[in-house]
């Protein structure tokens, strides 16, 4: 009796395949709308990106990552399109600075830079930067773009419209830095060409992390916003920025109420409201939020303490789940319901819970992935993933290739785990503008 009135507060949350097949045909309109400048929660953005890496990338670049769990700076060099050296060093960015102001930041950024080459004895040297900004950009150029809005944990004032490369030149030229920002792109570029770097075939680079977002080579003729000649470009790599799907309300068949509870309660509550069912910043709170409710419902013992339960709670229920066995769930539970007294069929539930949440995610990214996958329609298409969910939760790649299989049928495709691709992509990036640069002059 309790498992059939758990399933029944569940089951807005249980997608089946009519209502994923709908999804399907309501991403593919928002991404033609937003490809041609219509009003769309798809911002299809054009990065300017022509071209994949044909392993002639040479030279040395600085790139900066910033966006994800971790900000870092790093140095890289190719030769013939290898990797042949690379430093990174990770900074701390604390909450007061992603919650305080624009210039605090970048300038912050800036003093990173300038840490990380004095620490190599390089503060002397020029540079090109590839700067991996991970936020939503108007891009007017490979080397330039405005942030639209901040997303996942980042809220800080006065950034809104402003050209991010241009500050962060602007902050490193400050402190005597010959540097200068090459290019500017969004993390899913970054994983793209870091994936095609390491396999033929690769078209789309996915991001499966605090957020999550994708981008696909598209056709240059099926792209509306160009501000620069483009005759002589056949394609070029689109960020769609999938975390705002249904912003405008066209998804809100599939919203329920938890997931209206953990909008409310984030940073950035009515915006990248499809993230929210997905990424790895929010996964936690919607299993946080279910439990509370069949607590409330005398179906559960307790309610978790706010923000106890972690996207990293979820994984783990779910790593006992397929094993069988319940014994870390329990102390886990324990632990983030203040002591109360847990059963092996309390965990049970939790884990059943988590499963439920898992798998919608996988459902939902699976209907943007395959949408893609059919509208590129080749032989075979490769898609680079990268981020924290992807890598740590349990079986979420084995739910993807399961979903994609059913929604993509008859076309060949491959999930490629890019790790820490978005660095090493920005540096392959920068390479590739070079070389547009010398061939366009
Ligand atoms: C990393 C990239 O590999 O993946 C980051 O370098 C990116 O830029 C990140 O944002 C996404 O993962 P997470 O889980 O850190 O958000
Ligand atoms: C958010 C950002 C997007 C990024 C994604 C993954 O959705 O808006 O630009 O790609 O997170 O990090």
């Amino acid at each position: 009796v309790r498992a059939q009135k758990v399933e029944a507060r569940l089951k807005e949350l249980v997608l089946c395949g009519e209502v994923l097949r709908r999804v399907a045909d309501v991403f593919e309109q928002e991404i033609e709308r937003g490809l041609s400048e219509q009003p769309s929660s798809l911002q299809m953005e054009n990065t300017y990106v022509p071209e994949l890496p044909d392993g002639t990338e040479e030279g040395v670049f600085l790139a900066l990552d910033l966006g994800g769990t971790n900000f870092r700076v790093l140095l890289l060099e190719l030769a013939a399109g290898q990797l042949v050296r690379q430093q990174v060093k990770h900074y701390h960015i604390s909450n007061a600075l992603r919650l305080g102001t624009g210039e605090e930041l970048f300038n912050f950024l800036a003093d990173c830079v300038l840490d990380f080459v004095k620490q190599l004895g390089m503060e002397d040297q020029t540079f090109s930067l590839g700067f991996t900004f991970s936020f939503p950009m108007k891009q007017h150029s490979i080397s330039s773009g405005e942030l639209i809005t901040w997303t996942k944990s980042f809220k800080c004032s006065g950034l809104e419209g402003v050209d991010v490369a241009a500050l962060l030149e602007r902050c490193l030229r400050a402190r005597n830095l010959q540097i200068t920002v090459r290019v500017l792109l969004n993390d899913t570029t970054g994983t793209l060409i870091a994936g095609a770097h390491m396999h033929k075939n690769v078209g789309i680079g996915v991001i499966l992390g605090t957020g999550s977002n994708g981008c696909y080579m598209e056709r240059a003729s099926r792209v509306q916003h160009w501000e620069a000649a483009h005759e002589r470009v056949q394609d070029v790599c689109v960020d769609i920025e999938w975390g705002a799907f249904g912003d405008n309300g066209c998804l809100d068949f599939i919203k329920t109420d938890f997931d209206r509870e953990v909008d409310a309660g984030s940073l950035l509550a009515t915006s990248f409201t499809f993230e929210k069912y997905i990424g790895g910043k929010y996964l936690g709170s919607i299993l946080s939020c279910v439990l509370s409710a069949l607590a409330r419902a005398g179906l559960f013992p307790a309610e978790p303490a706010p923000d106890a339960l972690q996207t990293a709670h979820l994984s783990l229920f779910e790593d006992e789940n397929c094993a069988g066995e319940v014994s870390r769930t329990m102390t886990a539970l324990r632990e983030v319901c203040a002591g109360a007294s847990i059963t092996a069929e309390d965990a049970r539930v939790a884990q059943h819970v988590a499963h439920v949440i898992s798998n919608r995610a996988a459902q939902l990214v699976s209907v943007c992935i395959s949408t893609l996958v059919r509208r590129m329609s080749r032989p075979h298409v490769a898609v680079a993933v990268d981020g924290s969910v992807f890598k740590h939760h349990p079986r979420i790649a084995r739910l993807m290739r399961t979903y994609i299989a059913l929604l993509a049928p008859h076309h060949s495709f491959s999930l490629l785990g890019a790790e820490d691709g978005s660095g090493k992509g920005s540096a392959l990036t920068a390479a590739i503008a070079a070389r547009l640069a010398t061939r366009d002059s």
